[in-house]
């Protein structure tokens, strides 16, 4: 089957990945309408749902959803996608077709566009999909283009409207969180009328994340049909979930929330983020791992890397930072395995607190006498890859840069500069600021050998204005972040060695977008190992492992109080890429001998976890142990992570059955010799030895020793 078809005359499109099928078709009015999204289907089957009688409507009713990109407009009354302004006041679009585009965008992948004018005004509109031959991620955005001689305003510019089947109802799985409690899966009922998830933050945001899975009510972690979809946009962004009576839903989801809108000037043209959507059968579980898949297949700038085992001088010294502090902490980290040093806040200007500094990206000559240098080198001499806290998109008033540049920062002329954490927001809408920003990075880059930038931003936007540029200062909620996207492109391309973390006060700034430009993200400033279990696991419902930054902490947590094991907080940062953020000085030589022999554990199985596929088999919350595996793409060996909160006596304890394993085989526990048949892990399970008490924890390393027979043989190991 071809991966993408035309049956010209009923006007149906049909889009193949490799498990599922995507249909529309031109109706007769020329809009794009929806027909299918789901299991593979042939060009016959999508024109035979395509001549469906529709039901029969009333004078009161408008478009049933199913519209490719509602427009605002005609007899459309749900959440549109696409609202336009032209200059002679209408607020309308009605479709005309002109014409496709197959294309091949690169081998494997294959390309639909299809293009659409306003029956009157010269403005365009082109919906483009792409598929790629290695998953089932179906890849949709929007180019609007004013070919007209009149200004146009996009009041609304959505990326893509998404349709689901006729079931009987819907439930809505999503993310809600705040700073520092990031990632909440929530799963509940589809209400009737429109749910709006969104951040008017100008970031991602801690509160909501921009994707949602839907179902019919039935799926579970390993069974049913999941709908899916995500943006790729770290700005502000809306995505409205409908459900109407008449039983349909489906979803609309794009940049910018209500209010702002874009001019769209003669000539110019405005491309939408990618909305990425997923249909699975198989359950939640497997919604994602095909995302997991996908980012790394797809997303990731080095998919394939192994992340090394960073340290992070944040928690344990604040704004306190000196060479000589910070070459001690190097050497003991260097001794605890670590592979990348990162100097966190405080290095810089008059930095010694949140209240001053931030825009003075020159080291403090009292606290580095020598610049950066000195400490690079010795992180280097010690083995390990030097990485570096920035913050290019603030400014605190206390700092030279704010007085060289008051002008610099989001502001309206006549209202109050507000700050969140003593700082104001540099409006990197403008293109002097994002130069100024380009350019001491990539001299600080390039000057010091720096291997790794944490890249922070650490407060939401407010007063977002623009007053040079009055007529159209909406634009900055997505110009800013168009810059903050050149900016990273540009260092990425002068420095090719430079891996970047995306941080925003942990995760506000956790999204497809900025995954497909850094290595990997910081879910959260919330190092509590029991909190960040919950964390972790609304993080990895879309985002893999690969990407998922994870510190191990000191006791009494900072956030929470809670004192729990060095084990356990190992094997919670285990679950995604291992960092230590403790105070190494006041480690014990117990405490620094455990935890290098748990770093050299992680660095055994890191390549399940990073590269492996994700089962969670019991979620945190749940009764008894929480628990996830990790396996190995050949099923050659996996990783089982299981935590105990608090054991209660009499309760259950539930033997984890192994997902993924090469049923033929039989897998020898890498710590303890005693071997396995898959077939018993699989159906009966296994009950890893936890020790007594609360805050109990284990890693089960698995690895087959008999591998599948082919033409008779076996092999034992
Ligand atoms: C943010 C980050 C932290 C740390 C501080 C430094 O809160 O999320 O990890 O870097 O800034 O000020």
């Amino acid at each position: 089957m071809s991966v993408i078809a035309f049956a010209p005359d009923a006007g149906v499109w049909l889009l193949s990945t490799p498990r599922t099928s995507y249909a529309l078709r031109i109706d007769a009015t020329g809009a794009p309408c929806h027909l299918a999204w789901g299991p593979l289907l042939t060009l016959d089957e999508a024109q035979e749902v395509a001549t469906a009688p529709a039901p029969p409507v009333s004078s009161f009713e408008g478009r049933p959803v199913g519209d490719e990109l509602p427009v605002d407009g005609g007899t459309m009354y749900g959440p549109p996608s696409l609202q336009v302004r032209f200059a002679d006041g209408t607020r309308a679009f009605e479709w005309q077709p002109t014409g496709h585009r197959v294309l091949e965008p690169a081998p494997g992948s294959a390309e639909l566009v299809l293009e659409f004018r306003d029956r009157v005004h010269l403005l365009r509109v082109a919906l483009h999909y792409r598929v790629h031959g290695d998953s089932d991620v179906i890849e949709r955005w929007t180019v609007l283009r004013n070919d007209g001689d009149a200004p146009v305003t996009l009041q609304r510019a959505d990326s893509a409207a998404w349709t689901l089947p006729f079931r009987d109802g819907y439930r809505l799985s999503h993310v809600t969180g705040q700073w520092s409690s990031e990632t909440q899966l929530r799963r509940e009922t589809l209400p009737f009328g429109e749910t709006v998830l969104t951040s008017r933050r100008g970031i991602t945001s801690h509160h909501a994340n921009p994707w949602v899975m839907l179902d019919a009510g039935d799926a579970t972690e390993s069974h049913g049909q999941v709908w899916s979809a995500a943006l790729a946009w770290s700005g502000s962004w809306r995505i409205t979930v409908q459900r109407t009576p008449d039983g349909r839903a489906g979803f609309t989801g794009g940049a910018g929330h209500e209010g702002p809108s874009l001019p769209l000037g003669p000539g110019e043209e405005y491309t939408t983020p990618v909305h990425a959507g997923l249909y699975c059968e198989g359950g939640f579980g497997a919604a994602s791992r095909e995302w997991h898949a996908y980012t790394l297949a797809q997303v990731l700038p080095h998919p394939r890397e192994i992340r090394p085992v960073l340290y992070n001088s944040w928690e344990a010294t604040g704004f306190d930072v000196d060479e000589a502090g910070q070459k001690a902490l190097a050497a003991r980290a260097a001794a605890l395995g670590a592979e990348l040093y990162v100097m966190d806040d405080g290095w810089f200007g008059a930095r010694r607190s949140a209240e001053a500094g931030l825009g003075d990206w020159t080291p403090d000559p009292d606290r580095f006498p020598g610049g950066l240098s000195p400490l690079v080198e010795e992180v280097h001499r010690l083995g390990m890859r030097f990485g570096l806290w920035v913050e290019p998109e603030m400014v605190n008033p206390d700092s030279d840069l704010y007085r060289e540049h008051p002008d610099w920062v989001l502001h309206f002329p006549d209202r109050t500069r507000t700050e969140l954490r003593s700082q104001l927001v540099l409006n990197f809408a403008r293109r002097d600021v994002a130069e100024w920003a380009y350019g001491w990075l990539t001299r600080l880059v390039g000057d010091h050998g720096i291997d790794f930038l944490k890249w922070d931003m650490n407060r939401a936007f407010s007063e977002a204005g623009w007053p040079d540029r009055a007529d159209r200062a909406d634009e900055v909620w997505t110009t800013y972040v168009h810059h903050v996207y050149d900016v990273i492109d540009r260092l990425r391309v002068d420095h090719p060695r430079l891996r970047i973390e995306a941080c925003s006060g942990g995760g506000g700034r956790v999204d497809l977008g900025m995954m497909s430009r850094t290595d990997q993200a910081w879910p959260s400033d919330n190092t509590d190992a029991a909190d960040r279990l919950a964390i972790q696991h609304g993080y990895g419902q879309l985002y893999p492992a690969r990407t998922m930054a994870a510190w191990v902490t000191d006791v009494p947590n900072q956030f929470t109080g809670r004192s729990v094991p060095l084990r356990f907080r190992f094997h919670v940062a285990t679950a995604g890429v291992l960092g230590i953020g403790g105070d190494l000085s006041r480690w014990s030589d117990a405490e620094l001998a455990e935890g290098a022999g748990l770093v050299a554990e992680y660095k055994r199985v890191r390549h399940l976890v990073q590269h492996g596929e994700l089962h969670r088999l019991r979620a945190p919350g749940e009764h008894g142990p929480a628990a996830t595996q990790y396996v190995a793409a050949d099923g050659s060996e996996t990783l089982l992570l299981v935590w105990q909160r608090t054991p209660r006596h009499g309760s259950p304890s539930p033997a984890l059955r192994l997902a993924g394993l090469d049923p033929a085989a039989r897998y020898r526990d890498a710590r303890t010799g005693t071997v396995h048949s898959a077939t018993v892990l699989r159906e009966y399970g296994i009950r890893p030895e936890l020790p007594p008490g609360d805050w109990a924890s284990a890693a089960v390393h698995l690895i087959r020793v008999v591998p599948p027979i082919e033409g008779g043989g076996a092999a034992g190991g």
